[in-house]
């Protein structure tokens, strides 16, 4: 893919930073855009077309800076806007494009907005950019309506009028203080617009759109009239009066105006929830968001027919719209994968903030959550074949930092757990620390070179030795070294090819792309090779293809 190609976006390697566990180089034990700067040649040794780099502006850091006070100024944890605009500039030097987060659902409760709605009267006009409501009960003291946060408990918080009384209540879909915006407001479109344009200015290559199908609520606000099955939250998207309402195609529609405003055109890449593959490609039409992120990848269980039907799904779907698909395996907000597909983990365990109990039974504080053992070792070459499958796809890989190192999902002591779903949830739900552990870069013990400073913002484990980018630079097997070469290969061998599947035994996959093939063994027994194969994700007596191993042949 060249630089110049304006539709980058159809086969581009997206590598997540997320940067408060990116690099830190400030000695505070929080990654920050110095880091950042420092290591974006590792980005571009891996072969990765554009970064996407996680909130940094100005944020209470209640949700890890998806809570946002100030959507023009740089967090100073995290840098200025001149080593931002430096940052830009070396990343498009390198031959990487640079993708923000726009957190548009919801600002911070210190956004300026929301404090002066705060200090206003019922009914005044700083309160329409949000949602404030009378309460239900007699003195107004039950939520306005049943609907549920995606961090747990209520969507609602009781406000309290200046001079102390309980007031009006105000609607949030993740945690208090992230109050959601009203997106029907005139303000709240041309704020956007601003804060848009105020980033691809600076040569910001695209944005991605964070919570994308929350941007418009049922009209009136309407109970949806389901419980938790869990008692904490509702996993439902189907008919749900908060997500994926038809409305939010309007907001998508203005976004995608703004974006074309540029030569080239920025991307817009969402975060999609929706209750079908076809209301999730109803995002992707051609005056909407390019691109988003496939989720239900993230939900499957090591199955060859669940993972086929997904993929089978998914491109049906989007090629009705000529729209390319995004494959995701992990985020800042799944358990790693090489942890979630090990036998014992529970795959496919509900809701994106799910730590398997497994991981709990077995947890050492302090340590990884794997402990060297053979299922373990099961779960790292289950997540190193299905890197290689979806690098195989057709459309956009999303990497999550740390993926291309194959890091285990981490146990954090409930002390220093920093998640909010975590005090939501009464502690039943340990939420997503476990994946956002800062990176191990070189040396023996932490902080493994993330810091010059002697702690890291949540704990590194002990024996990450011989997973730092140093320690796999310098072997030939590790799992940084397949993903350099599997990404260098599918820019050589993957076109724009469509996909078709070859004949295979139960349990196995074989995806034809142009004339490279993908064999995925998820079975229980080897199968032959059909052929010498240009990449595997493991090792491999000649001619077979082991259980949990995956290789890319020539045809
Ligand atoms: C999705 C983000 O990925 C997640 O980290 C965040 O907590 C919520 N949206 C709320 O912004």
């Amino acid at each position: 893919m060249s630089q110049q190609d304006p539709a980058w976006w159809h086969s581009a390697v997206i590598y997540q930073v997320y940067i408060r566990s990116f690099a830190d180089s400030s000695g505070d034990g929080v990654g920050d855009i110095g880091g950042l700067r420092a290591h974006v040649d590792h980005i571009r040794d891996l072969g990765a077309d554009a970064i996407w780099i996680s909130p940094w502006f100005a944020s209470p850091m209640v949700d890890h800076g998806y809570d946002i006070s100030d959507y023009r100024r740089i967090d100073p944890l995290f840098g200025s806007l001149d080593q931002a605009e430096a940052l830009i500039e070396e990343a498009h030097r390198a031959g990487l494009r640079v993708i923000l987060d726009l957190v548009a659902n919801h600002t911070s409760d210190q956004h300026p907005w929301f404090r002066h709605a705060l200090d206003s009267a019922d009914g005044a006009p700083p309160r329409a950019r949000y949602f404030f409501r009378d309460g239900r009960g007699a003195a107004g003291e039950l939520p306005p309506n049943d609907w549920n946060s995606a961090f747990g408990g209520p969507a609602w918080t009781r406000s309290r009028t200046p001079d102390g009384r309980p007031g009006q209540w105000y609607l949030h879909l993740f945690a208090p203080q992230q109050p959601d915006l009203d997106w029907s407001h005139p303000e709240v479109r041309a704020e956007f617009v601003a804060i848009l344009r105020f980033w691809f200015d600076r040569g910001v290559d695209g944005m991605r759109i964070d919570a994308a199908s929350a941007f418009a609520k049922a009209e009136g606000l309407p109970d949806f009239g389901l419980v938790p099955a869990d008692g904490f939250r509702v996993d439902e998207w189907r008919d749900s009066p908060m997500w994926d309402v038809p409305e939010v195609h309007d907001v998508h529609r203005l976004l995608r105006r703004v974006a074309d405003e540029y030569d080239p055109p920025r991307m817009l890449i969402g975060e999609v929830v929706a209750a079908t593959p076809s209301r999730f490609a109803d995002y992707l039409r051609p005056d909407e968001l390019h691109t988003a992120f496939n989720i239900p990848l993230v939900k499957q269980p090591w199955s060859a027919p669940a993972f086929r039907a997904v993929i089978d799904r998914t491109l049906e779907s989007l090629a009705l719209h000529g729209a390319p698909a995004t494959w995701v395996l992990s985020s800042h907000d799944e358990t790693r994968t090489a942890t979630r597909l090990r036998p014992t983990g529970r795959p496919g365990a509900p809701g994106a903030y799910v730590l398997d109990e497994g991981v709990r039974d077995e947890g050492v504080p302090h340590r990884t959550a794997l402990g060297g053992g053979a299922l373990e070792e099961i779960g790292v070459r289950r997540a190193r074949a299905a890197l290689l499958l979806i690098l195989a796809l057709p459309g956009n890989v999303s990497l999550y930092q740390g993926e291309e190192l194959g890091l285990p999902e981490v146990w954090i002591p409930d002390a220093l757990i920093q998640d909010p779903v975590f005090v939501r949830s009464d502690g039943q739900v340990r939420g997503r620390d476990g994946c956002r552990v800062p990176l191990p870069w070189s040396g023996a013990a932490p902080p493994y070179g993330f810091t010059t400073g002697p702690r890291t913002w949540l704990p590194q484990p002990t024996d990450w030795t011989g997973l730092t980018v140093q320690a796999q630079s310098d072997d030939a097997d590790s799992t940084l070294q397949m993903c350099r070469a599997a990404v260098r290969l599918r820019r050589s061998r993957f076109g724009t090819d469509g996909h078709a599947w070859l004949p295979a035994a139960p349990g196995v996959l074989h995806l034809l792309r142009g004339s490279t093939s993908c064999l995925v063994n998820m079975s229980g027994e080897p199968v032959a090779l059909p052929g010498s194969p240009l990449l595997v994700s493991g090792p491999h007596p000649h001619g077979e293809l082991p259980p949990d191993t995956a290789a890319w042949l020539a045809r």
